[in-house]
C-alpha cells in the first residue's frame, strides 16, 4: 500500500519522554527494501540519543520490512512514503525535504535503489529526493553477495562514487539466506554513525552531546595510545636497516580516534606525514625509542601497535661512518633482537590498557599467523593484513584486513586506509561502549 507521510498516531511514541533534538542536525534516512532494514530502527534510536533530527522516507519495497508506524514512533516526526501525496506534498514538499537535511543516508540501500540512483532516475519518492539533492549523500549497501559483486552493481558503485557520493563497503559474513556468506551486509550500527559523523562534521555540523552525557564523540574521556611507522636501526650515524612501512594506516587511525573524541598519543617512527592535526605526536627511530615514548605515554585505555617495528637491531652500530677503505674487509652486521613492544604492553599487569590491538603484517597464511600471534603477543584483537607486494598494502592508500580475535575472524573487503580506520575506531567504541556501566540500555 501507498501510504502518506504519516504521523505515528494511535500508538504511543516510542521515545516519549526523550528530550527533543536541541540541535539543528538533520538527517533524512531513506531506507530500502532489505531485511537488514530493522538495524534503521536501531540507527535512529543512537540518532536521536545525539540529538539529531531523522526525516524517515521508506521505499515500497521499504515498507515490507519495517512499517511507517514504528519508524515514525521513533522519528517522531511523519513517515513519507508517496511521491504523489498532496498532504505531504502541503506539509513538507519533496524538494524541501531533500534540501533541508544536512546530510542524506541511503539504507540498507539495495542493488535496485543504486541501479536507480546510478541512472539518474526519479520515479518513487527516494529516488526523486536523491535527484533533488545538494546535500551529500550516504550509502550503506546491503544485498546477496552475488548481487553486490555483479558487475552491474559495481559498474552503479563506482558511478555514485564518481559523482561525489561516500558509498560503504558491505560488511563480510553469514547472509540471512541459509548458506550463503561473503561481502553484502549492512554495516552495523556503529560504523553507520560513525560514517554520518565523519560527514557531518566535513560538511561542518558536528553532532552535539545529548544531555544525558551520552556522547556523539564516543571515545570521550579515553585515551588512545597508537605505535605507527616503521623504525630505522642504525648502522652507523649515516645509514640504517629500514621496512616499507608508510604509517599511512596508524596515523588514520590516530586521526579516526581524534574524531571519536579519544585524547589519542601517537608514538610515530620516521614517515614522511604530516602529524594528524588534535594528536599528540612523540616522534622516534627506533624500537628502543619508541619503547621508552610508549611507557612514558602510558597510562592509557587503548592500546593499538601499528607501527611495523624492525625485529632486530644491530649490535655493535658505529659511532663513525664504516668506511670502505682498500684495506678493510666488507663489514659484517651481527643483529641482536629488539624489545617486542606490543608484547611487553599486553602482558597481564596493573595499568595495562583495557583494550590492547596489534596489527599483523604478513605476506602468506595471513589468518593462521594472525591467530598464533594473538595467543603469542597477548593482545585481545590482531588487525592482520596482507603485505605481499602484489597487493600494494605497504605505502599504499587501501588495505583489507582481518579482525582476528577471541570471537574469531572478521574479514572486512578492500577499502580506503581511512575507512579502515573510521570503521575500526567505530568498532572499538562499541566494544567499550559495551563494557561501559551506563552501556545497559
Ligand atoms: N611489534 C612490536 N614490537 C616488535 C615487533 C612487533 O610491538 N619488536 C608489534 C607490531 O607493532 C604489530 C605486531 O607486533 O602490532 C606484529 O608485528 P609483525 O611485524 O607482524 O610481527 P612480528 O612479531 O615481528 O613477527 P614476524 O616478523 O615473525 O611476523
Amino acid at each position: 500500500m501507498l501510504g502518506k507521510a504519516r504521523r505515528p498516531r494511535g500508538a504511543a511514541p516510542l521515545n516519549c519522554g526523550e528530550p527533543e533534538p536541541v540541535t539543528d542536525k538533520r538527517i533524512v534516512l531513506i531506507i530500502g527494501g532489505g531485511i537488514a532494514a530493522y538495524k534503521c530502527l536501531d540507527l535512529i534510536r543512537r540518532l536521536k540519543e545525539r540529538r539529531v533530527r531523522v526525516r524517515a522516507v521508506l521505499t515500497r519495497a521499504g515498507e515490507q520490512f519495517v512499517t511507517p508506524l514504528s519508524v515514525g514512533a521513533l522519528t517522531n516526526e511523519p513517515v513519507f512514503t508517496n511521491l504523489f501525496d498532496l498532504d505531504a506534498e502541503r506539509e513538507i514538499g519533496h524538494i524541501r525535504l531533500s534540501r533541508e537535511a544536512d546530510l542524506i543516508v541511503v539504507a540498507p540501500a539495495t542493488a535496485d535503489l543504486i541501479a536507480k540512483m546510478a541512472g539518474g532516475h526519479a520515479d518513487d519518492l527516494a529516488s526523486t529526493v536523491l535527484m533533488a539533492t545538494d546535500k551529500p549523500v550516504l550509502v550503506a549497501p546491503a544485498m546477496n553477495p552475488r548481487m553486490w559483486l555483479h558487475p552491474a552493481t559495481q559498474r552503479n558503485v563506482a558511478q555514485l562514487r564518481a559523482d561525489g557520493i561516500r558509498v560503504l563497503e558491505p560488511a563480510v559474513g553469514e547472509m540471512a539466506e541459509r548458506g550463503e556468506a561473503g561481502a553484502g551486509r549492512l554495516p552495523e550500527v556503529p560504523e553507520l554513525l560513525a560514517a554520518i559523523e565523519s560527514m557531518l562534521a566535513a560538511a561542518g555540523a558536528s553532532v552535539a552531546t545529548t544531555p544525558a552525557g551520552h556522547s556523539a564523540r564516543p571515545l570521550a574521556g579515553l585515551h588512545v595510545l597508537i605505535t605507527s611507522g616503521p623504525t630505522h636501526e642504525p648502522i652507523d650515524p649515516v645509514r640504517y636497516i629500514a621496512n616499507r612501512s608508510s604509517g599511512k594506516q596508524g596515523h588514520a587511525v590516530a586521526a579516526a580516534a581524534v574524531k571519536a573524541g579519544a585524547r589519542v598519543t601517537l608514538v610515530s617512527g620516521p614517515v614522511a606525514l604530516p602529524d594528524p592535526a588534535g594528536v599528540d605526536v612523540m616522534h622516534v627511530e627506533t624500537a628502543a625509542e619508541m619503547l621508552d615514548a610508549v611507557r612514558e605515554a602510558l597510562p592509557a585505555d587503548i592500546g593499538i601497535f601499528a607501527a611495523a617495528v624492525a625485529d632486530w637491531r644491530v649490535a655493535n652500530a658505529e659511532g663513525e661512518k664504516i668506511k670502505k677503505t682498500a684495506s678493510a674487509r666488507t663489514p659484517t652486521l651481527s643483529l641482536v633482537e629488539n624489545p617486542d613492544i606490543l608484547k611487553t604492553i599486553a602482558t597481564p599487569k596493573a595499568g595495562r590498557p583495557r583494550l590492547v590491538i596489534g596489527f599483523a603484517a604478513e605476506t602468506e597464511n595471513v589468518t593462521e599467523y594472525a591467530k598464533k600471534k594473538l595467543k603469542s603477543k597477548g593482545a585481545d584483537w590482531i588487525v592482520a593484513n596482507d603485505v605481499s607486494p602484489e597487493t600494494g598494502v605497504m605505502g599504499g592508500d587501501r588495505n583489507a584486513i582481518h579482525i582476528v580475535s577471541a570471537e574469531g575472524v572478521e574479514s572486512w573487503p578492500d577499502m580506503s586506509k581511512t575507512e579502515v580506520a573510521e570503521r575500526l575506531v567505530a568498532r572499538i567504541a562499541a566494544h567499550v561502549a559495551n563494557r561501559r556501566p551506563e552501556a545497559a540500555q
